[in-house]
């Protein structure tokens, strides 16, 4: 809409002041970070071990017919007692960066109150491990497993929520703060808001008005600021930290200005929530003509906690919409029915993703550092044959995506990083164990582990540091 084009975007790096001009096959930048990723909840199992409590996936999962199969978490890839050998597989991959998360009710079971040290213990073991085999952690604070006596107590509906958070952080930080240098507040605020609170495709699956879901939202915003605050508090000399988001990614259909600018503004549009927010340092006037009488709750200084300064942004992005220029604003494109896609059926596959969903990130919002923290794709059967996954689908989505980063990189955008997901198949949430988006096979009946194709080449990727 009109309304869009008041908002001034920082301008990206113009070809004269790039730094490195790749050319197809040459390196990637000697600083650039390659990672795989994983999330607590969806690998680690002994889900009530060690006076773990229970998490909103924990009891979700049991409600018949909100996960495929029936699937818990339970169990997973009881990575909670094979990370050494989980580690040990990693590092002979050369892979040396790992994005992983801390289950909060491992560390407070009840959100907040008693502090349970078997759940600190058990991280310490696990960050020992990593260094051991050298593999820095990138460690997310909050990725979806929300200790259910939170959600008892009205969960990210209420500030008790935004409270327990603040004194989880700062234990989590000071506790790890000599192993950990990179942290991620939370993970894709969209996914355990709008889907557990509006659709309730998502624990905890409740469905309730605009007003509500914008609420939680903004607790979460809230919980991104403290968990910002704590790594500044109690992080130690060279912490840094980041929020990572889903953004909505928009490919210009052509590359011409028309359809790049209306790619642009219908980013800045379908992101405001949360990137518009925090950038902005409040909700900005479109936002909150567009939400009218639904708009969340402010109290004075929420935003100061909001828009305290990062150090960089991860950016989680699997897939696209096509947006050109209408007559009357952007146009946003439906999918054919027939367009390439993944088995997890949102997944369309659109390599540009990366290229535009960092650029424009970018050009809207001027980061100093942009990382890919997670990118990937779920298929379902992959069997293993005399020792080997012939996952070639998985292959080409990597070096493709890869391709785009290159390019990125090539015109200017601040891309520092990109994250694989998954190391491992694992627990994908409400789709079970049928989805696999690993590059490392496991047999969830025996715990087996082997590396598909896709692993061994993004391992010689990571060695080469070039596409190969
Ligand atoms: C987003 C989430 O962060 C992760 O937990 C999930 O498994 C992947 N994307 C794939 O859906």
């Amino acid at each position: 809409s009109a309304a869009l084009t008041t908002l001034t975007p920082a301008t990206l790096a113009a070809p004269a002041a790039r730094k490195i001009a790749l050319g197809y096959d040459s390196p990637f930048p000697a600083d650039f970070v390659f990672g795989v990723a994983a999330a607590s909840a969806q690998i680690e199992g002994a889900a009530f071990k060690d006076g773990k409590g229970e998490s909103v996936w924990d009891r979700f999962a049991r409600i018949p017919g909100k996960v495929h199969n029936g699937d818990t978490p339970d169990v997973a890839c009881d990575h909670y007692h094979r990370f050494d050998e989980d580690f040990a597989l990693m590092a002979s991959l050369g892979m040396k960066t790992y994005r992983l998360s801390i289950a909060w009710p491992r560390i407070y079971p009840k959100g907040d109150g008693e502090l349970n040290q078997a759940g600190l213990d058990f991280y310490h073991r696990l960050f020992a491990s990593m260094k051991k085999h050298g593999i820095t952690p990138w460690v997310t604070l909050f990725h979806w497993d929300l200790p259910q006596a939170l959600e008892d107590r009205g969960g990210w509906t209420s500030r008790v929520t935004v409270d327990a958070f603040a004194q989880y952080a700062d234990t989590v930080v000071k506790a790890f703060a000599k192993d950990v240098k990179h942290w991620i507040t939370l993970n894709e605020i969209l996914c355990f808001t709008l889907l557990g609170y509006g659709t309730g495709s998502k624990a905890p699956g409740r469905k309730e008005s605009n007003k509500v879901v914008n609420q939680t939202y903004h607790h979460a915003l809230l919980c991104h600021g403290h968990g910002v605050r704590a790594v500044r508090k109690h992080g130690g000399k060279g912490a840094q930290v980041g929020l990572t988001d889903n953004c909505s990614v928009a490919v210009p259909v052509t590359e011409k200005p028309a359809d790049i600018a209306a790619a642009k503004a219908w980013f800045i549009d379908r992101n405001a929530q949360i990137l518009g927010a925090i950038h902005a340092g409040r909700y900005t006037d479109n936002f909150l003509k567009r939400v009218g009488a639904d708009a969340p709750d402010v109290q004075p200084g929420d935003f100061d906690l909001i828009s305290l300064p990062t150090d960089f942004l991860g950016l989680n992005i699997y897939s696209a919409t096509y947006v050109r220029a209408g007559k009357a604003g952007p146009e946003a494109l439906p999918t054919p029915v027939n367009y390439p896609r993944a088995d997890s059926t949102w997944l369309r596959l659109t390599p540009q993703c990366l290229y535009w969903g960092t650029r424009l990130s970018h050009e809207a919002y001027g980061h100093q550092a942009i990382y890919i923290t997670e990118n990937g794709c779920g298929y379902d059967t992959e069997p293993v044959v005399n020792g080997e996954v012939f996952d070639l689908h998985r292959r080409d989505y990597v070096r493709s995506h890869l391709r785009e980063v290159h390019r990125a990189i090539s015109d200017g955008v601040p891309l520092k990083g990109y994250f694989l997901w998954s190391f491992i198949d694992n627990y994908e949430w409400e789709d079970g164990y049928q989805r696999r988006f690993g590059i490392v096979h496991c047999d969830f009946a025996t715990q087996t582990r082997t590396p598909k194709l896709s692993a061994r080449y993004y391992s010689d990727i990571i060695k080469e540091r070039r596409i190969l």
